[in-house]
């Protein structure tokens, strides 16, 4: 049958018709037209989570225990993989989720990941399950749909209704399953993921679980390949041409022709030009390359301080249907590494001022909710750093559109070296993902590979992932971040060679060695001091925040921007690192739980080395003088005083009297030893002989008030949207008192939620995350035994004898099948322990129905009665009638009719056991300021209105904030169809 000419969902209609499904057909080519040809659905609300169990296989739900598992047969998916799982004793909660954030710190656990109970040595909170239900309509057969995972920490396996999609090592890379032939059409669906977080791949803290987005996407079977657009531009005199090169997939069982449309457009939407690839064919499950070069007059460029984003709209049409259309944001911008001048961008030089970073916040780690990632990357702005390095893994989408949008170059980087498909592979994910970011200048093969980067090895490894990156990208130079073995291995392989430390090496020798390979500092610094701290104080892990002490290997602050400030063949330098980050408490052990690398703490709150790096790499005037000036008892000591600052000079006063007019050299501080006294520090900077800033430092009075202060005061009501809130505990005269630590406890009304609270110290164990914590067990002892009647069952006693009754227990191993359904009426009799103490704790009993009605009862009291099938029952306890210890569930139940269906089944592999869940209700929220300081993280639910934040203390006037949250367009997002 010839269709050439026809719209591709008329294709899959034909294919039914074949079949003899006329009525299906109809169904297809109605509903074509009731959806958009692509849809990209967000799915990360409403998912099921519980622990499972790394070594313990019942505590893992009893996954693939039965005779065939998932990999014998297809849709073998058992315990909390199957589809038939009842998963409504796990928690409900929302993604991006991280849950080592939520686990207790540990001296056992592993200090590089900040100690918390997550790893080998902790089996019970290493491996954790996600499920999610969803509805996918009768009309969307026909159509290619996937789920894409933007990243999950790490070892996931993913199930749909118990059929293997495949298993994902990798913590990092995104990746996404098919999911067309097996799906439920027109009735639902679940999504199984186990997430094994046991294995570490870096050396700092990475999280645990899905803690990225996760996507369903439907697309036509003619469709644009995910990631499968490429736009590259020219700049020309007074044009760019762009080069839009599209991959087409033809998923369909016909040969198609069809015409490719491409739109460029500026950012407020305006057309700027189109092209046309007409009549183009592909065969049944081709795929082909097209590219049309697009001229676009006058264009506005991507650069640092104009982030001009333009978006190219790619069509593809059947006849007059539009069969796909598929959006790439991209930038039209040009770059070049020049060995003896460094970078330039749009031809104008540009010295590179960078920091490392990992994926980690406060209150959250590393789930960063899309407007956190974008306020870290405008708090780095801030300070004019200009280049963000992903360190030392593929980031998060969401953070290469914040470095699109607010412009921010990024080095993008691969995880781990190496030559086989594994490690190519990731490397190829990495950039076809990300390829169209205007921020990515550099792709990273990787960091510090110290067994290989001085050797003839890593010389061969880096030449062939460079000669692999290059083919699927030519436009960026290709870099790795090299820490020893200069004039060896790598160093002589890398087209940009990544210097991490001039400790390490010798930047000059390497230019001299090497003259046509340009340089860029790719770590340097690594000081460590702690935010507010003055003199250590090693007890509490804390470091004097004055730029004294770097690490064996790295540099100050000053040393380090100095040598690559004058040096024009390095290309700029990346600061280990530019925020805090959990894990590498160096130079400490526990108690210390974060690293104190950050120019800006876990929470953002700026070190007084920030005001270093605002004063030499930004134009603004800056004056910023430290430390605080409340020393009681030490009187009459010496205290070191400093001033950053990009003033020609400076003159600092103590209570009015000047200590000296000092001159600052260029990259430089300045310092005065002063005895202390109470009272003002006051610095004037001058220029040109003009006093252009001052800066005082005052002596405060004890801690009276607490304040809070959003980063934004109204934010989206689409259940996504974050506030971030400073604590500030202040004296009587409204000045932060540096020294505060008192505890503050949150209240929150209205249509948000608090996400994460943190403060920044780096040894502080107290909890990021107040969340409920549920816990199920499956009745024990569970009996059955026929009975001739309901009502006056001597059977539901707490203590009658059972104890020559059969099992009710089935199902668990069975080749697939779900227990029989009872033909008489039965008495089930279950039991569960109760610790002695069970404040907080609401006890419920989850079941699905044994009979057509049921009558439920506790220690022999009854529960509910006469309850109708359902789905699923979940009865609460009343507290008065629990026991500490053994508590008896007793279910009446006539019998079923027309058998227990799909879904009456097994319950974890375990047949059709009732489960006893308790759920502890979270503290109140609360959190200690260090140094004066705490953060509140509130995210918006998807109610609109005001939103009430109180904080207070016992010896502190309270506070209270309000947010307002407005109403907004929801994402297109999955429903949650949980039974
Ligand atoms: C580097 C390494 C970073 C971090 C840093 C601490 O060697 O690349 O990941 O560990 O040291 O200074």
């Amino acid at each position: 049958m010839r269709i050439a000419s026809k719209n591709l969902l008329v294709v899959a209609a034909v294919t039914f018709l074949a079949a003899g499904s006329l009525a299906r057909a109809a169904q297809v080519i109605e509903s074509a037209a009731a959806h958009p040809p692509r849809e990209r659905l967000l799915m990360d609300f409403g998912w099921r989570f519980a622990f499972g169990h790394a070594t313990d296989v019942a505590k893992d739900f009893d996954h693939a225990t039965g005779q065939f598992s998932y990999f014998a047969k297809t849709g073998y998916g058992s315990g909390a993989s199957g589809p038939d799982f009842d998963d409504r004793a796990w928690r409900v909660l929302n993604l991006p989720h991280d849950w080592a954030v939520e686990v207790p710190f540990e001296r056992r656990g592993s200090g590089s990941h900040g100690f918390k109970a997550v790893g080998r040595n902790f089996p019970e909170t290493s491996v954790g399950w996600y499920r999610r239900s969803f509805t996918i309509p009768a009309s969307d057969l026909g159509r290619r749909i996937s789920i894409e995972f933007d990243g999950v920490f790490r070892d996931s396996i993913v199930w749909i209704n118990g059929h293997y999609l495949g298993t994902e090592e990798s913590g990092y890379s995104s990746f996404a399953y098919n999911l067309t032939e097996f799906l439920n059409y027109g009735g639902n669906n679940v999504i199984a993921v186990r997430v094994d977080a046991s294995l570490e791949e870096g050396w700092f803290y990475e999280g645990a679980g899905i803690y990225r987005h996760v996507w369903l996407v439907k697309t036509a079977p003619l469709h644009v390949e995910r990631h499968g657009t490429f736009v590259t531009s020219e700049i020309k005199e007074s044009s760019a041409d762009v080069t839009a090169c599209v991959s087409v997939i033809n998923e369909g069982t016909n040969a198609s022709t069809f015409d490719i449309e491409q739109t460029i457009l500026d950012a407020e939407g305006k057309t700027l030009a189109t092209a046309q690839s007409k009549q183009v064919s592909l065969a049944a499950g081709d795929t082909g390359d097209f590219t049309n070069v697009i001229a676009v007059a006058n264009p506005k460029l991507w650069s640092i301080e104009t982030p001009q984003m333009h978006k190219l709209v790619t069509t593809i049409k059947a006849g007059v249907s539009v069969v796909d259309q598929y959006e790439t944001s991209f930038g039209i911008r040009s770059i070049r590494f020049d060995p003896n001048e460094g970078f330039f961008l749009n031809g104008k030089h540009v010295k590179l001022k960078g920091s490392d970073n990992h994926q980690d916040h406060a209150g959250v780690g590393a789930a960063i909710p899309d407007t956190l990632q974008e306020f870290r990357i405008a708090e780095l702005k801030k300070m004019g750093c200009n280049a963000y390095r992903a360190s030392h893994n593929p980031p998060t989408p969401e953070l290469l559109d914040a470095c699109d949008r607010l412009g921010m170059v990024v080095i993008d980087e691969n995880r781990l070296m190496g030559t086989t498909n594994f490690h190519l592979n990731d490397l190829k994910r990495l950039m076809l993902r990300d390829r169209n970011h205007p921020s990515i200048v550099l792709w990273s093969l990787g960091n510090e590979e110290w067994r290989i980067e001085g050797t003839e090895v890593g010389g061969r490894v880096t030449a062939a992932m460079q000669a692999f990156a290059k083919r699927i990208d030519s436009t960026r130079p290709i870099t790795v971040a090299i820490s020893g073995g200069w004039g060896n291995g790598s160093s002589m392989a890398i087209e940009v060679a990544g210097f991490n430390y001039i400790g390490n090496g010798n930047t000059g020798q390497q230019h001299a060695r090497r003259p046509n390979q340009p340089i860029v500092g790719t770590e340097e610094c690594a000081f460590n001091n702690t935010r507010g701290i003055y003199f250590d104080d090693r007890g509490k892990c804390h470091l004097r925040a004055y730029d004294w002490d770097p690490s064996q290997w790295g540099s100050s602050a000053e040393q380090g921007w100095t040598h690559y400030a004058e040096r024009p063949w390095l290309a700029g330098m990346f600061v280990w690192t530019g925020f805090d980050y959990r894990g590498e408490p160096t130079p400490f052990g526990w108690p210390a739980v974060s690293s104190q690398f950050g120019i800006l703490d876990t929470c953002g709150f700026p070190k007084d080395v920030f005001y270093y790096f605002k004063s030499w790499w930004t134009d603004e005037p800056v004056l910023h003088v430290f430390p605080n000036w409340n020393w009681p008892g030490k009187e009459g000591q010496e205290i070191s005083v400093w001033a950053y600052s990009n003033c020609e000079e400076v003159e600092l006063f103590l209570n009015g009297q000047s200590l000296g007019r000092k001159t600052l050299k260029r990259n430089s501080h300045i310092e005065w030893p002063v005895k202390y006294t109470p009272g003002m520090l006051l610095a004037r900077g001058y220029k040109g002989g003009k006093e252009i800033l001052t800066e005082k430092v005052e002596t405060t009075g004890a801690p009276a008030a607490i304040q809070l202060m959003p980063h934004r005061a109204t934010f989206k009501a689409d259940g996504e949207d974050v506030s971030v809130v400073t604590v500030q505990v202040n004296d009587a005269q409204e000045r932060l008192v540096p020294t505060a630590n008192n505890t503050i406890t949150f209240e929150i009304t209205g249509p948000g939620k608090i996400i994460g609270v943190g403060n920044g110290d780096p040894s502080s164990h107290e909890p990021d995350r107040f969340v409920e914590r549920v816990s199920a067990a499956a009745l024990t002892y569970w009996r059955v035994r026929a009975v001739d009647g309901i009502e006056n069952r001597p059977e539901v006693a707490f203590d009658f004898d059972d104890a020559n009754w059969p099992s009710a227990a089935g199902g668990r191993g069975s080749r697939g099948g779900s227990d029989a359904a009872p033909t008489q009426t039965n008495v089930y009799r279950g039991a569960f322990e109760l610790p002695a103490a069970t404040n907080g704790v609401t006890v419920s009993v989850v079941l699905r129905s044994l009979g057509e009605q049921q009558w439920v009862y506790l220690n022999g009291q009854a529960v509910a009665q006469n309850v109708a099938r359902a789905a699923g029952h979940d009865f609460k306890l009343d507290p008065a009638l629990l026991r500490s210890g053994k508590n008896v569930i007793a279910v009446v139940a006539t019998p079923l009719t027309g058998g227990r269906g799909r879904g009456q089944g097994g319950q974890g592999g375990a047949g059709n056991t009732p489960m006893a869940k308790m759920v502890t209700a979270p503290d109140n929220w609360k959190r200690s300021v260090f140094n004066g300081l705490a953060q509140v993280i509130v995210q918006s639910t998807q109610q609109s209105g005001e939103v009430t934040l109180k904080a207070s203390s016992p010896d502190l006037s309270s506070n209270v904030l309000r947010l307002q949250s407005q109403p907004t367009a929801l994402r297109p997002a999955v429903q949650a169809s949980q039974p």
